[in-house]
């Protein structure tokens, strides 16, 4: 069974896809998706499993013996160069009895397990097994740690737990292209302020939320001061869609977001990409968004800031301090969703055809995703 024909899913689905084609005729997926522990086992293993997730930074990766572990939709991994420089990606689960051959990050020679002691090399292979001689059949070479694909992007290292997925570079080389287009070199940036909010609501309401600038008149009134809303536009694309919002006037109350900090006319770009990653993008920092659920109903958004070298403290404040309003906003309002999703009396909204393009693209490929045959 798919994990789509759970459950009823609304008058529009009597034939046809759950999420229509056409923006104009579709309705919002159903709300039992943002609430049910089954979808979200599936999009464990579908959409976590099998994309591209923004997991560390290059710069913390250079050394031979460069490490870092982290969790990724409850799976353990772990990152680290070896010493012929490849950059390699493990799920951090012991072949003994699955205990973590790493803990937090630093530079190590090789990894020694925490229960029992099993000991990997650099690129995963065993190394030894302590008082093993009178285990019949032992294979040590059978008993690496199990790769995990990884690759880099600029300054950003992505993992893909799919071994069959297409790469990385598949994925973000039209964004690349736009990017250089657009003046921005993002090898220059460096990482320099992380933020980490948690919320209570399922990750595909604030992936909803940041697809369309539609609330942006209610939900933030000091942000909406400062755009051009009119020409605020959401274009979707294969697997990621790209937002364009024009700044309204040069050098007005440059109070209320980042995005009014610039003179009119300046293009900040900011793109979503399937599933969960957003990437900011203004002349002079990048800020990507990592949006991890962390259950069914609560959702860890990762914020990091990358600058020009030597940019002043005051001004990383400056940009960080405006996101976190908007945020502050974000958070309030997704969090009164995530309850009026349980609500008995919704099941299915509309979009609004002229504004909520982008929050359709996803919902189209979410279906796709979770029906698709297994
Ligand atoms: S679980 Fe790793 S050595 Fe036992
Ligand atoms: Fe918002």
């Amino acid at each position: 069974m798919s994990a789509m024909s759970h459950g009823h899913t609304g008058e529009s689905n009597r034939e046809g896809p759950l999420v229509a084609a056409d923006v104009a005729d579709a309705f919002t997926l159903p709300s039992h998706w943002y609430t049910q522990a089954d979808i979200f086992q599936a999009e464990r293993e579908r959409v976590f499993g099998a994309s591209w997730q923004l997991v560390a930074h290059a710069a913390a990766l250079a050394n031979p013996g460069d490490y870092v572990t982290m969790n990724l939709v409850g799976e353990p991994l772990l990152l680290v160069r070896g010493d012929d420089g490849l950059l390699r990606a493990f799920y951090n689960v012991c072949r003994h009895r699955a205990g973590p051959v790493a803990l937090g990050s630093g530079c190590r020679r090789g990894f020694q397990c925490a229960y029992h002691g099993w000991t990997y090399g650099l690129d995963g292979r065993l190394r030894q097994a302590r008082e093993i001689e009178g285990t019949g059949h032992f294979e040590p070479e059978a008993f690496g740690l199990v790769p995990v694909a990884v690759a880099v992007w600029g300054p950003l290292v992505f993992v893909n737990l799919d071994p069959a997925a297409p790469p990385l570079e598949a994925v973000m080389a039209p964004i690349g292209q736009e990017m250089r287009a657009a003046g921005f070199d993002l090898a220059r940036v460096v990482p320099r302020v992380r933020r980490d909010y948690e919320l209570q609501c399922n990750w595909k309401v604030y992936v909803d939320n940041y697809l369309e600038g539609y609330h942006i008149p209610i939900v933030h009134p000091g942000l909406f001061r400062e755009l051009d809303y009119a020409r605020y536009q959401v274009e979707p694309r294969g697997h990621y869609s790209k937002q364009f919002s024009p700044t309204r006037s040069a050098g007005t109350g440059a109070a209320h977001s980042g995005y009014g900090r610039y003179d009119a006319g300046t293009e900040a770009l900011y793109y979503w990409i399937w599933p969960n990653l957003m990437l900011n993008i203004y002349p002079d920092n990048v800020s990507t968004n990592v949006i991890l659920p962390m259950g069914v109903d609560r959702t860890l958004t990762i914020f990091e800031w990358f600058f020009q070298p030597g940019t002043d403290e005051a001004a990383v404040r400056d940009t960080v301090a405006f996101s976190d309003e908007v945020q502050q906003e974000d958070i309030v309002i997704c969090e009164h969703v995530a309850r009026g999703l349980q609500s008995a009396s919704y099941d299915r909204g509309r979009f609004v055809a002229a504004r909520e393009n982008g929050v359709h693209h996803f919902h189209r490929l979410m279906a796709a995703t979770l029906s698709a045959e297994r």
